[in-house]
């Protein structure tokens, strides 16, 4: 079987042209595992899948993960499907939704393997606002002045839930804070010699500078990696699905207020930790002010 995956820019995103009854086709899957490498996101134009369908298509990419459920309160019923959605009556915890107006990476914050991939399905789309957007944080490295590049690779950086709630919250509510804040490598090197920003609103500090130095380097950074020759964004069609390559994408979506707005998202499994959870001494300095 030919799989067509149609190029959207030339430094990310991919449009999959296959029908759903192909989707679980072992060319398919393989298609879109090596591709996801170097295209970052892929689009699966409404393809209309339900739960079932989405689970049996995340299984064959790789290892169903609910990281989601490590989360103080998160719904352990949700059978590896987490509704991203601000309707209070399917996910009790819209502090966390709010935050995804933010650039991230999923699981970023979490003493764990990044979650290698994640699948998202529109269900129900927002009139206004949702599109969500996708910057590929390889291509945002590789761009760098190669001076910059041997600046950047020897920094740590110290992430927290703290920050990624900070534009939510002010000031986040103690029972909102995990305690163990992790410590990423500011570039990640992965396993295939490949590397990529680890950045994001969670990204808080860098180790061995005040926080203000810490933080102007990677707001800095961030609007590079945000700017459009690195960056898809989906606007939602119903039954749209997209897959990502969280390792080296940062993603959020554009402000919407409809509690109707419903996507179902499923990750898998990485098996690369690029951080540790961070020391009480590098924290309390990362944050020291002057
Ligand atoms: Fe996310």
């Amino acid at each position: 079987m030919i799989v067509q995956i149609d190029p959207v820019k030339p430094q990310i995103g991919g449009i999959v042209r296959i029908s759903k009854a192909d989707l679980c086709n072992p060319a398919v899957v393989e298609a879109v595992r090596s591709t996801l490498e170097e295209r970052g996101v892929l689009v699966f134009p409404e393809i209309a899948v339900n739960d079932a369908e989405q689970l049996a298509f995340t299984d064959r990419l790789g290892e169903r993960v609910n990281f989601t459920r490590r989360v103080p309160g998160s719904d352990s019923s949700a059978n590896d499907v987490y509704k991203v959605t601000l309707d209070k009556e399917i996910n009790n915890e819209p502090d966390y939704v709010l935050g995804t107006f933010f650039w991230h990476v999923d699981g970023a914050t979490m003493d764990m393997p990044l979650p290698k991939a994640t699948v998202l399905s529109g269900r129900a789309l927002s009139s206004t606002g949702g599109a969500t957007e996708f910057a590929n944080l390889f291509a945002a490295y590789a761009a760098l002045p190669a001076a910059e590049k041997a600046a950047l690779e020897c920094l740590s950086v110290v992430h927290t839930i703290e920050a990624g709630l900070r534009p939510v919250w002010g000031h986040p509510p103690p029972e909102r804070l995990a305690p163990s804040p992790m410590q990423h490598p500011l570039v990640w090197t992965h396993a295939d010699g490949r590397k990529s920003l680890l950045l994001g609103t969670h990204a808080d500090g860098v180790v061995g500078m005040k926080a203000a130095h810490g933080r102007a380097l990677l707001w800095r950074l961030q609007q590079w990696a945000a700017q459009p020759d690195f960056v898809y964004r989906h606007e939602w069609r119903q039954g749209d699905m997209v897959v990502w390559n969280n390792e080296g994408l940062m993603h959020r979506v554009e402000p919407y207020t409809d509690g109707h707005r419903a996507m179902h998202r499923t990750s898998i499994a990485g098996r690369e930790k690029p951080g540790y959870i961070a020391s009480p001494e590098a924290v309390a300095k990362t944050f020291e002010p002057v």
